[in-house]
C-alpha cells in the first residue's frame, strides 16, 4: 500500500476515506473550537534557540517516565472507538505503536476490551484509560483487567464530568451504532444505538481526589490524572497521590477557550515538576513541538488525532508509519537544535516567537 509522505498528508487523506460523522467525530472540538485550533498553533508560537557546534553523531531521544526507561517521549493518548477507522480496531494501533516501541494507552471507550487487547497486541506496552461509570464496579472489573494482563499504568480522566458541546457531531447526527461493539458500554448497561450525550449519561460527574488515590491503592499502579491545566489542581493532584500528570484540554473537545497545552505546561511544571511526572498532549504534529514540551518540562507527550489519520488511512501499517514520520522529525530536530540527548533539553531552548500565528 502507498502510504502518505508526511503527517499532515495522512491528515487530508484520512478526510477523504471516512465518512463524515466518524471524520467529524475524530477531528472536532467543541463549540467554536478555538482551544482545538490553538492547540497546534500554541506549539508554533514558541520559537527554538539551537545550539550549534555540538557534537550530534548520536542522537538520544529516551526519557524516563514513572520510573521507566522510554526509547523516546511519544506515547498514543487514549482515543475512542478505533473501530471507526478500521474493523481490527484498537489491536491494529497497538501493534503499529508497538513496531516503533511507543507505549499505547487504551480508551475506556474502546472498541476491543482490555484482556482481548492484551491477547492481540502482546508486545505492545500498554497503559489503560479510566472513565468512572456511575456502575462503579464496571469501573472496578476494567481496571482489575488492566492489572491482571499487564498493563503498566492508569491514567484517570478528569475533565469529562459531561460531554463538551461537539457540533460537527450535532450536525452529523453522529451516533455510536451498536453498544455491543464497545464492551465496557455494554457492560455499564447500554443498548441499541448512543448519542455521545447517552455515553456521556452512564458516566459519573462526581469524581472527587479522594478516587484517585483510591485507584491507586486498589489497582497497585501509578495513576496519572489527565486533564489538568492549572497549577492549583496540579498541587490538589500530587496531594492526592498521583504519579503523574497528563496536562490536557482533550484535545480541545471539551470546554472551548481553556489554554492550550503548550501555554498550561510551564506553569504547572514550575509547581509540581520535581514532585511528579507531567507530561502534556494537545496538537502536537512535529518533532519540534515534542522538543518544546521537554523543553519547558514535560517528560513525554501524547499523540491523539495524528494516531487516529493513520489508522484511518492504513491500519497497523499507517499507525506506524505516522510514529516513524514523528520520530524521524524528532531525531532531526534533536541534532540541529544542538540537543542530541532529549533528556538533557531545558527552557534555555525556547522562547515566546516575534510571529503571530492564527
Ligand atoms: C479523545 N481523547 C480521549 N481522552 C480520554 O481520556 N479518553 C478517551 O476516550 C478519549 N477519546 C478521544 C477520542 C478522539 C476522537 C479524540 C480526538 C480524542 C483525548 C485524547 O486522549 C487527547 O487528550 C487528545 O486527542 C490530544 O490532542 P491531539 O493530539 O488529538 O491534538
Ligand atoms: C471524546 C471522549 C470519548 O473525547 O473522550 O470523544
Amino acid at each position: 500500500m502507498e502510504l502518505p509522505p508526511t503527517i499532515s498528508d495522512f491528515e487530508r487523506r484520512a478526510a477523504e476515506i471516512l465518512p463524515p460523522g466518524p471524520h467529524g467525530y475524530y477531528a472536532g472540538g467543541a463549540s467554536d473550537e478555538i482551544t482545538l485550533r490553538d492547540n497546534v498553533a500554541a506549539w508554533q508560537r514558541l520559537a527554538l534557540r539551537p545550539r550549534v557546534m555540538v557534537d550530534c553523531s548520536e542522537r538520544d531521544p529516551s526519557i524516563t517516565v514513572l520510573g521507566r526507561r522510554h526509547a523516546h517521549p511519544v506515547i498514543v493518548a487514549p482515543t475512542a472507538f478505533h473501530a471507526l477507522a478500521t474493523p481490527e480496531g484498537e489491536a491494529a494501533t497497538a501493534r503499529g505503536a508497538a513496531a516503533t516501541d511507543t507505549p499505547f494507552c487504551l480508551s475506556s471507550l474502546s472498541t476491543t476490551g482490555v484482556a482481548e487487547l492484551a491477547a492481540r497486541a502482546p508486545a505492545a506496552r500498554r497503559w489503560f484509560q479510566v472513565y468512572v461509570f456511575k456502575d462503579r464496579a464496571v469501573t472496578e472489573e476494567m481496571v482489575a483487567a488492566a492489572v491482571e494482563h499487564g498493563y503498566e499504568a492508569l491514567a484517570l480522566t478528569v475533565d469529562l464530568p459531561v460531554f463538551g458541546m461537539r457540533e460537527r457531531d450535532m450536525r452529523s447526527g453522529f451516533v455510536v451504532k451498536h453498544a455491543t461493539a464497545v464492551p465496557n458500554l455494554a457492560a455499564a448497561g447500554a443498548r441499541g444505538s448512543l448519542s455521545l450525550q447517552d455515553v456521556g449519561a452512564l458516566i459519573d460527574p462526581c469524581l472527587t481526589w479522594d478516587d484517585v488515590g483510591r485507584f491507586a491503592t486498589d489497582s497497585g499502579l501509578p495513576v496519572l490524572v489527565k486533564g489538568v491545566l492549572t497549577p492549583e489542581d496540579a498541587r490538589r493532584a500530587v496531594d492526592s497521590g498521583a504519579a503523574g500528570i497528563v496536562v490536557s484540554n482533550h484535545g480541545g473537545r471539551q470546554l472551548d477557550t481553556v489554554l492550550s497545552g503548550a501555554d498550561a505546561l510551564g506553569p504547572v511544571v514550575d509547581e509540581v515538576g520535581g514532585e511528579l511526572d507531567v507530561l502534556v498532549d494537545g496538537g502536537i504534529r512535529r518533532g519540534t513541538d515534542v522538543i518544546k514540551a521537554l523543553a519547558l518540562g514535560a517528560r513525554a507527550v501524547m499523540i491523539g488525532r495524528p494516531v487516529l489519520w493513520g489508522l484511518a488511512v492504513g491500519g497497523e501499517e499507517g499507525v506506524r508509519r505516522v510514529l516513524e514520520l514523528l520520530l524521524a522529525e524528532l531525531d532531526t530536530a534533536l541534532a540541529l537544535a544542538g540537543a542530541p540527548r532529549a533528556a538533557e533539553l531545558d527552557r534555555s531552548w525556547i522562547q515566546p516567537g516575534p510571529w503571530a500565528v492564527s
